[in-house]
């Protein structure tokens, strides 16, 4: 069993962030809500808790509030922007709102005598966001580091172990921020550094044998990173015992589905390509709305793969790709749905299996990657942008055809292959089919044509995102290419809006 920090949840949005970051400096992380009983706390004998930040008050009624009872546990505790705030008042501190807020890069000045700030410049530059501060510290409590305008934006009581900082360690604008939680893990937590992703690989291909046995698996696998790390993991798990299933439903990037079968078609498994386009073409046939569009297509896998699986007889285990993140998610969230999200290879829930695998549900998406990479899988499938379950059918507008996904996957490969040749990729871009037609002119001749509309965005969770200023230079060389290469294009424009309020996706 490898120590365990963990990392208690209060709404902050880079929960994620510090457990891959603690991860990242080979200590296990796991994410809890930031009410979890410190009983339960207790049984996971965790090294060292970080609390994260929030979106909420703490002195406000309801707010959310942790056990106190974990400060009585004896364990280091990090508290981090609400985090700090929540802890200083339970020791009888103040937090107030503050008279002027502070957001973006902001600069400190640290008390390198704290083991927190080791190592690092007296000057700093540190990321806050925040809108309350503690504005008294609790007996026992020392401040450590100070802005203009935040007097106590760190603090400790060394005697316990308890360190609190009002700014964000965790993310790249802090400068020595990976470094502060590394102290913490080190210096303060005592951590031994047992965590490596080798040592995943092996615990799984132990627990996959001990489970599946001598009996077969099945995996829906759609090439993308999560179900391709999934069959690499069972290839060399249970080689011989796999059947990968992968539905192509036409609406794949160009040659990803060849590129699918070749790379998994030489693997001891196997390997089953259906090929499903005409079958889902004509169930969009004359389908606008793009709700419809996805829970067609959504509905159509299930059927195909059902059908497949069925000419199989029985298979009593089924494998998923489950990453951390989606077990984390699952939790339950509260909100509206902004569009039904499909993966390709999930679950159809009448399948009857005795038995789900998860083997990657410990795992943050680039760990996932990693580990693909650990297992001999080309860069082409681990380092795949994401890509939505129904495909290009969503990158259409309106109704799609044989003749649109033509256009719109070579408007795709135009934008990639451009791409490719920068050094600074942003996190995904791709070309959308908008549907509308404009008056060109090509030769001497009058046009009226496609327009093909450019996207790339930059973001961390792709819950929120910028669209990335792409220099004109490379826009230009992506709409001559597309308009020469593609005859019926006539115009190519940039879509610059960010996420919210436009989605990362058109439809
Ligand atoms: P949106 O458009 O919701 O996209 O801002 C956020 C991220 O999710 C991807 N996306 C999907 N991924 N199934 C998926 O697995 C889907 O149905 C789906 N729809 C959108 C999108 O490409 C972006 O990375």
């Amino acid at each position: 069993m490898n120590e365990l920090v963990l990392v208690l949840d209060f709404g902050g949005q880079y929960k994620e962030l510090i457990a891959r970051t603690v991860r990242g400096l080979s200590v296990y992380s796991e994410i809890r809500p930031g009410n979890t009983v410190v009983d339960e706390i207790k049984n996971l004998k965790p090294i060292g808790i970080i609390m994260t930040g929030g979106p909420n008050s703490v002195y406000l009624p309801n707010s959310f509030k942790c056990d106190p009872g974990i400060f009585k546990l004896g364990i280091p505790i990090l508290g981090i922007c609400y985090g700090m705030q929540l802890m200083c008042q339970i020791f009888g501190g103040d937090v107030r709102p503050c008279k002027k807020g502070e957001f973006g890069r902001v600069k400190a000045s640290l008390k390198t005598d704290s083991v927190l700030f080791a190592g690092i410049h007296e000057k700093n530059t540190v990321l806050m966001s925040h809108t309350d501060f503690v504005s008294k510290l609790p007996d026992g409590f020392v401040s450590i580091a100070a802005t203009a305008d935040c007097p106590h934006a760190a603090c400790e009581s060394s005697s316990q172990k308890f360190y609190g900082v009002q700014f964000h360690p965790e993310v790249e604008h802090t400068d020595g921020g990976r470094k502060m939680i590394e102290h913490f893990l080190y210096d303060v937590c005592g951590a031994k550094g047992d965590y490596r992703l080798d040592d995943y690989i092996d615990t799984q291909v132990r627990q996959i044998r001990q489970k599946v046995g001598y009996q077969k698996v099945l995996l829906a696998l759609s090439g993308g990173v999560d179900s391709s790390v999934c069959a690499g993991l069972l290839t060399k798990a249970i080689p011989g015992q796999v059947t990968c299933i992968f539905v192509d439903h036409g609406f794949m990037r160009k040659n990803e589905g060849d590129e699918i079968e070749r790379v998994f078609s030489s693997r001891k498994l196997n390997f089953i390509r259906v090929n499903a386009q005409r079958r889902f073409l004509s169930k969009i046939k004359g389908v606008t709305d793009p709700e419809r569009k996805r829970k067609i297509i959504g509905d159509e896998f299930a059927r195909v793969f059902e059908e497949e699986a069925g000419k199989l007889g029985s298979i009593p285990f089924m494998v998923q790709g489950t990453i951390y993140p989606d077990v984390i998610e699952s939790g339950g969230k509260l909100g509206s749905t902004i569009k039904s999200h499909h993966n390709v290879g999930g679950l159809p829930e009448n399948l009857a299996f005795a038995e789900v695998i998860e083997p990657l549900s410990g795992l943050f998406k680039d760990e996932v990657r990693i580990l693909g990479k650990k297992l001999g899988l080309p860069a082409s499938l681990t380092e795949r942008q994401p890509f939505p379950g129904p495909g290009l059918a969503i990158r259409i507008m309106g109704e799609v055809t044989q003749e649109k996904l033509e256009v719109v996957r070579m408007a795709d490969f135009i934008m990639c292959e451009e791409m490719g040749k920068l050094k600074r990729k942003p996190q995904q871009y791709f070309a959308v089919y908008t549907g509308t037609c404009s008056v060109g002119v090509k030769g001497d001749d009058r046009t009226y044509d496609a327009v093909i509309a450019l996207r790339a965005v930059t973001t961390s969770d792709f819950m929120t995102g910028e669209y990335t200023p792409l220099s004109h230079k490379v826009l230009s060389r992506i709409a001559s290419r597309i308009t020469s290469e593609i005859s019926s294009v006539s115009r190519v424009v940039y879509d610059i809006t960010s996420k919210p309020p436009a989605t990362v996706e058109w439809e």
